[in-house]
């Protein structure tokens, strides 16, 4: 059992943080900007509720983080009354939000600065993996502090793995975010084919998921698709996020994406439609609009 700290209970924050407690059996101390949060989740759960992350941060041996985007990361961490305030040395800071890789080994430095560590730790899996405990997380960062970290992690996780150093997991969470991209776009133009040339997409999808074309978006996704749904799931607004970050990286690093730039226009276009909180396989709407 450790003492642990939960900075952000969002969709995918607020079970992570329940799992680290109730699976893992951790001393849990949250700590959410909008305070009411904080303060359901520790009457749900039997915690602890901090009122900065400086003091949620205070004491423990791991600080998870799980916010929007670089600068909440920043906010939250190397801000006023951040969390790199009060970290102890030798403590691990987990970060699962999805932000850059920059972000991650600048974080990475000021943590070492101050004798603790940081592991950069998107993960894969949405909010139905959060709530079951089962996703997937892409780390990076030092081996001796991933090794400590891992049986942690593991509370929340089907699947964790150490990549690489510093940035490392981000930088794969990157590639992760660029397969969905291209692939959810091919499954929502042969669900539109489908559609155009008459056929049962139930009866279509049902044989071809076993082929070689089959993949998760299309086992999970096809229902929703196939009825026009898009009020659930992994919203437009987090992935156009994401793949600016991804495309970022691509200036710098010279990586050809023209399928993924593509798609983030494609995107831009389903949030003119209204879409910003569809979930990713509403690339469907944009083609039957
Ligand atoms: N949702 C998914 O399916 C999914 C899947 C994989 C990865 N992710 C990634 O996981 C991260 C969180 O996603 P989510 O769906 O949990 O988002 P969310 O529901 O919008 O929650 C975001 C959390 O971050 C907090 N926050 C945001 N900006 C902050 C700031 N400047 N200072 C302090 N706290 C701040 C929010 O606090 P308040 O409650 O006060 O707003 C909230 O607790 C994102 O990076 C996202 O890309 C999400």
């Amino acid at each position: 059992m450790a003492k642990v700290a939960f900075i952000g209970l969002g969709v995918m924050g607020y079970p992570m943080a329940g799992h680290l407690k109730v699976r893992g059996g951790h001393e849990v101390t949250v700590y959410n900007r909008t305070a009411a949060k904080a303060e359901r989740w520790a009457t749900e759960f039997g915690g602890r509720a901090a009122a900065t992350p400086a003091e949620a941060a205070r004491g423990q041996d791991f600080v998870f983080a799980c916010v929007g985007n670089d600068d909440d990361l920043r906010s939250v961490t190397t801000g006023k009354d951040g969390a790199f305030e009060a970290i102890g040395s030798g403590a691990v800071f987990i970060d699962n939000t999805t932000a850059s890789a920059e972000v991650a080994r600048e974080l990475y430095a000021a943590a070492r600065e101050k004798g603790a560590h940081f592991i950069d730790a998107p993960v894969s899996g949405g909010q139905a993996g959060a709530e079951n405990g089962v996703l997937t997380v892409m780390c990076g960062g030092d081996t001796e502090a991933f090794d400590r970290a891992k049986p942690v992690i593991e509370a929340y996780a089907r699947m964790v793995g150490l990549m690489g150093p510093a940035g490392a997991g981000q930088l794969t969470k990157m590639i992760n975010q660029i397969c969905i991209a291209g692939l959810v776009q091919g499954l929502a133009e042969g669900i539109h084919f489908g559609k155009k040339a008459g056929l049962d997409i139930e009866k279509v999808i049902e044989v071809i998921s076993k082929g070689a074309a089959g993949s998760w978006q299309m086992e999970n996704r096809h229902k929703t698709m196939n009825a026009g749904k898009y009020d659930f799931g992994f919203a437009v607004d987090w992935m156009r996020k994401d793949l600016d970050i991804v495309l970022a990286e691509a200036r710098r690093n010279g990586a050809k994406l023209p399928v993924t730039a593509l798609v983030d226009q494609f995107y831009a276009e389903v949030q003119t439609l209204g879409g910003s909180r569809w979930d990713t396989s509403s690339l469907l709407a944009r083609l039957e609009k």
